[in-house]
């Protein structure tokens, strides 16, 4: 072998080498694409806690005045609740219908735009309500042996009856 030759062959050497290397240190970026684009794309924004209490009190404030008004000349999208005193409706959303789903307002809202039907939720909530309507003036008022109950002692279903702080209704109580 000339000089020519291991020349030749040293540069070949390192150069296989090189190769060998730039595979190995970048080989981890090429073999792990996802893991990369992971770390690269932001961290995604942690939704903001919803401060019930503070949703609530901001409602109270913007109705200041109006409290005792019809809620539908008060607030925008009122159908059911279109006679009920404004600060009313409040209680009901908190009590009637958050508590008892065991939710916050934002199950049924986007909140700072509660007019909106955009969920699903609410619009169930109206159907709820014409269905527990129903049970009480058709199903339950009907029952004869509850006529003598009237006003307040007569028999009632609503939001809680069923839901008792869950979502979906229990359909057994288990074993
Ligand atoms: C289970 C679903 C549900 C939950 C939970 C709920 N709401 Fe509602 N909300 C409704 C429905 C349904 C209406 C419309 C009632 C009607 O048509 O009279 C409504 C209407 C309203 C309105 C009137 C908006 C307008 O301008 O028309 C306000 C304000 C409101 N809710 C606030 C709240 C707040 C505050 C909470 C949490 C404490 C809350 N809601 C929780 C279902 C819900
Ligand atoms: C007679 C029992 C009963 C009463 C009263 C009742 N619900 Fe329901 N509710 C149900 C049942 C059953 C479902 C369906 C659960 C399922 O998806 O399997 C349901 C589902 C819902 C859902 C949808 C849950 C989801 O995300 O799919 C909402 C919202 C709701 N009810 C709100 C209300 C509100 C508000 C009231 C009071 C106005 C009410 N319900 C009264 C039995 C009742």
């Amino acid at each position: 072998m000339n000089i020519f030759h291991s020349r030749l062959l040293s540069v070949i050497t390192i150069f296989l080498f090189s190769v060998f290397a730039m595979l190995v240190f970048f080989g981890a970026e090429v073999a792990y694409p996802t893991l990369a684009q992971e770390e690269a794309s932001p961290t995604p924004e942690p939704t903001p806690e919803f401060d019930q209490a503070a949703a609530i009190a901001k409602i109270r404030d913007q109705i200041k005045g109006k409290e005792k008004l019809p809620a539908g000349e008060v607030f925008k999208n009122v159908k059911d609740f279109a006679q009920m005193p404004a600060e009313r409706i409040l209680a009901v959303m908190e009590f009637g219908y958050a508590k008892s789903l065991g939710v916050d307002c934002t199950h049924c809202h986007t909140p700072e735009n509660w007019a909106s039907d955009e969920k699903r939720e609410k619009k169930i909530a109206r159907e709820m309500r014409a269905m527990a309507n129903k049970i009480n003036g058709e199903l339950l008022g009907s029952i004869k042996e509850f006529e003598s109950r009237t006003g307040r002692n007569r028999p009632v279903v609503n939001c809680t009856t069923c839901h008792r702080g869950a979502v979906i209704p229990a359909t057994n109580l288990g074993k």
